[in-house]
């Protein structure tokens, strides 16, 4: 089987992990890299990911994430962080990212011009800059998951959270930094539950 799938397969929102096993650092190492070469739309990785090992901050997120056991049985949990307010056009943050890439001025000016156009016409009659952000950090959420599961080591993604409760605990930085998703990470206790699907027909469209 490719092994993605196999991945893919072993993942499933683990509801208890084992106390006793701790995730070596190593494996840690390779999760976060995972995440830190997540794609990011324009490439802004507004994002910052804060990997919690130490049992005192997580029995004091616990309450903060509606009591779920996964947050202290986890060996690590991983807060994931948008920074919603410096991705807004006329952000500084905004231009230096465009900058990096090297580019003439005149491009680097298209590029946020199209920037700029993209968010007003297309994102924010929708949505936020908080919800486009944390849409940026649920695929490093998926890419954190993935190669956990490739590892054999499981995981449980939590929106199940009191967000301004998990700031406080955590002295983020809300002028800057918000959180967006929670995953815990450790190795399952008990089986993995049958898994539900629609069947793969009803959600595959294919336009030949
Ligand atoms: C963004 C996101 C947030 C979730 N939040 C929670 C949560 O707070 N607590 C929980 O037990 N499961 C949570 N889940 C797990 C889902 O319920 C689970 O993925 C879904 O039922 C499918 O099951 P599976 O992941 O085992 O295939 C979350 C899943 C996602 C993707």
């Amino acid at each position: 089987m490719n092994s993605v799938i196999k991945a893919l397969n072993f993942r499933h929102a683990c509801k208890h992990f084992d106390l006793k096993k701790k995730i070596e650092k190593t494996h840690m190492d390779l999760i976060m890299t995972a995440a830190h070469l997540s794609p990011s739309s324009f490439g802004l990785e507004a994002w910052k990911f804060m990997v919690i090992s130490s049992d005192d901050v997580k029995k004091k997120l616990r309450p903060f994430c509606w009591d779920q056991p996964q947050i202290t049985e986890a060996s690590h949990v991983i807060v994931l962080l948008s920074k919603p307010d410096l991705t807004v056009p006329s952000a500084e943050y905004v231009t230096k990212n465009f900058q990096r890439r090297g580019l003439p001025d005149d491009v680097t000016k298209a590029y946020i011009a199209k920037y700029k156009n993209h968010m007003e016409t297309e994102v924010y009659p929708r949505m936020n800059p908080y919800a486009w952000a944390s849409k940026q950090c649920y695929i490093a959420l998926a890419n954190i998951m993935t190669t956990a599961a490739s590892e054999k080591i499981d995981s449980c993604p939590i929106e199940g959270f009191e967000k301004h409760g998990v700031e406080k605990i955590l002295n983020i930085d809300t002028s800057t930094y918000e959180v967006s998703v929670i995953v815990a990470l450790g190795y399952r206790a008990t089986e993995q539950s049958k898994r539900h699907r629609h069947p793969i027909e009803d959600i595959v469209e294919y336009i030949l």
